[in-house]
Parts: structure tokens; C-alpha cells; sequence
């Protein structure tokens, strides 16, 4: 493996948590993919490789900490959803690795590493992805505790929020400049590529817990507004971070001409944007019910971030 090439050091793996962070939820999805191993034979070892350096590279864990604190909210043991929460990271592990690629972003630094193609190439980069995408189906459906038919709605769930009407789609739209040039079009764009994946941690939980709709309803709307409040930050950043605490390159948006809600509103009014979905999802969760003190903190963390 070749992961050299004069990057910035790498974020530690062992990084300081973050202030109001729900760390112990992290922790515990931090050692459950640690153990995940994906079956394969000597032959593809190296893709199984690939595959884990990308995905225990110290992602920040949003979304599986987010499903944690959704079972934890409608009152069920967070550790019940465990590989429901793998399965959502590694789904998002695939979208960073693709989103990377010289024909996407083609950005060399990602979790303060060389970029899965950088260290592995091309084709085994593309292979990385199809393969965390299809495992994490596979844990989902192999590993979840629960009556198949919720297991199943989940499962459904996990797939639209990554497919047309969701992430590829919201992907797709980004790189065509088919969305975005006004207001309305880049929070659609934004709902899909980054939201709806963000909305499925949550939505995931519901499902598998088979609660009804009208008591989820503002969990949905939560999850929803978090979604977008997710990727306006992370346009901010893209501007105003700082390489050593992203562990991405700064100005990706602006060498690619996107869209985004700097581009389009402007840093402050990103900002103000940024602080009402951040108060219309804490309006939500207030209406929610239960204990949802851990999903708070997210949302908190969320508007607050600086990686
Ligand atoms: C980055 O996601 C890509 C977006 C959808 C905006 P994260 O900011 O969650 O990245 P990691 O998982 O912490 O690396
Ligand atoms: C990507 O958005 C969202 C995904 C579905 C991966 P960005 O392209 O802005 O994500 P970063 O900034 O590279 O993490
Ligand atoms: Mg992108
Ligand atoms: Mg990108
Ligand atoms: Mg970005």
C-alpha cells in the first residue's frame, strides 16, 4: 500500500472528543467496526483492506451515533441497533470514497488521510465502495436483531435514502449543476445528497422499532431539518475550516464551481440559515417526547462543529 505523499498528518485516531459530543455512543460504534471483517478469501485481502482503511480512518460517526441516540430516545438499549448503525456508516464510508474520485471531487485528503484512490487506485477505490455498500447490506440484513418485517422496513429505508431519491440522485444533481442555482434548488439538493442519509439514522431506528407515525412525526421533522443544517455546516467549512481539523481539503466547493449555501447566500447568511434549521430541529425534538437529551447534543454539535 502506498499511503504516503506529503499529506497533513492524520487526524489521531485517538483524538481529543469533542465538547458536548455524545462520546460514549461513539466509542461504542468506534469498537463495533473495528470488529466488522469482510468475508473473502487471500485473494481479496487488499480490497479488504482498502475497504477498512477508509472506513476506520476516524470519521467523526454522526450517523450511527445519531441511530444510537434514536433507540435511546424511544426508549429501547442503544447496543440493540448496533449493526443498523454499521450499516449506515459504511454506506456513508462508500459515498466519501466515490465523492473523492478524479471524475467527482477528486480530492487527495479525506479523514486527514490520502483519499482511498490516492493509497489504493483508482479501480480498487471503486471497488471499496461497491463493496462497503453491498456488506452493509448484508450486515443489516444478516445481523439486526428484531421481526423480519421490521428489519426489512429498515432495510428498505437504508436504500431509497442512498439511491435516486436520496444520496446517488443529490450526487448526481451536484456534479450536473441540475440543482442548486437558487435558493429553493440547493436545499432540495441538499435534502437528498447529505440529508436523506442523515434522515434514515433516525428513520431507521423508527422503522425497526415499529412505531407508529403520528407519535414519530417530529422525529421525522428533526431529522429532517438536521439533514440540511448537516451539509450547510458542511459548506461553511469548506470555506472557513481548517484542513488540520476537517482532514479535507479546504475550497473544494469553489475549485469545482458548486453550488452551495456560501456561494449562493453568502458566509453570514449561510450562517443565519444555518442557526434556523439548527432551531427549527431543537423545535422539533422538543415536541418529540422521550429521552432525547443524547439527540440534542447532536444537533447542538452539528451547528457548532469545527471537523
Ligand atoms: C462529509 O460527512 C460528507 C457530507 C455528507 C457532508 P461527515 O462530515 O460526516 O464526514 P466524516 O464521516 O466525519 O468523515
Ligand atoms: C458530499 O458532499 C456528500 C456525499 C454524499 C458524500 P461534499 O462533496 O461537500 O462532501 P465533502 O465536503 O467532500 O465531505
Ligand atoms: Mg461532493
Ligand atoms: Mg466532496
Ligand atoms: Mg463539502
Amino acid at each position: 500500500m502506498s499511503a504516503g505523499r506529503g499529506s497533513p498528518a492524520p487526524v489521531p485516531e485517538n483524538a481529543a472528543p469533542e465538547p458536548g459530543f455524545p462520546v460514549e455512543l461513539q466509542r461504542t460504534v468506534e469498537q463495533h467496526l473495528e470488529q466488522i471483517r469482510f468475508d473473502g478469501t487471500a485473494a481479496t485481502a487488499g480490497l479488504e483492506e482498502a475497504m477498512r482503511y477508509s472506513l476506520l480512518a476516524g470519521g467523526k460517526r454522526v450517523r450511527p451515533v445519531l441511530a444510537l441516540a434514536t433507540a435511546e430516545a424511544v426508549g429501547r438499549a442503544p447496543t440493540d441497533v448496533l449493526p443498523l448503525a454499521a450499516a449506515l456508516e459504511l454506506v456513508h464510508t462508500y459515498s466519501l470514497i466515490h465523492d473523492d474520485l478524479p471524475a467527482m471531487d477528486d480530492d487527495d485528503l479525506r479523514r486527514g488521510r490520502p483519499t482511498c484512490h490516492v493509497a489504493y487506485g483508482e479501480g480498487v477505490a471503486i471497488l471499496a465502495g461497491d463493496g462497503l455498500f453491498a456488506e452493509a447490506l448484508r450486515l443489516l440484513l444478516e445481523r439486526q436483531a428484531g421481526p423480519a418485517e421490521l428489519v426489512l422496513a429498515a432495510a428498505r429505508e437504508l436504500v431509497a435514502a442512498a439511491g435516486v431519491a436520496g444520496m446517488v440522485g443529490g450526487q448526481y444533481l451536484d456534479i450536473t449543476d441540475d440543482g442548486g442555482a437558487d435558493g429553493d434548488g440547493l436545499r432540495e439538493l441538499h435534502a437528498l445528497k447529505t440529508g436523506r442519509l442523515i434522515g434514515a439514522s433516525v428513520e431507521c431506528v423508527l422503522l425497526l422499532s415499529g412505531l407508529d407515525e403520528a407519535r414519530t412525526a417530529p422525529y421525522r421533522r428533526f431529522a429532517g431539518e438536521l439533514g440540511v443544517l448537516f451539509q450547510i455546516v458542511d459548506d461553511i467549512l469548506d470555506v472557513t475550516g481548517d484542513e488540520q481539523s476537517t482532514g479535507k481539503p479546504l475550497g473544494s466547493d469553489e475549485r469545482h464551481g458548486k453550488a452551495t449555501y456560501v456561494s449562493v447566500f453568502g458566509l453570514e447568511r449561510a450562517r443565519e440559515l444555518a442557526a434556523e434549521s439548527h432551531a427549527g430541529a431543537r423545535e422539533a425534538l422538543a415536541e418529540a417526547g422521550g429521552r432525547t437529551a443524547k439527540l440534542a447534543q447532536v444537533a447542538d454539535y452539528i451547528l457548532t462543529r469545527r471537523r
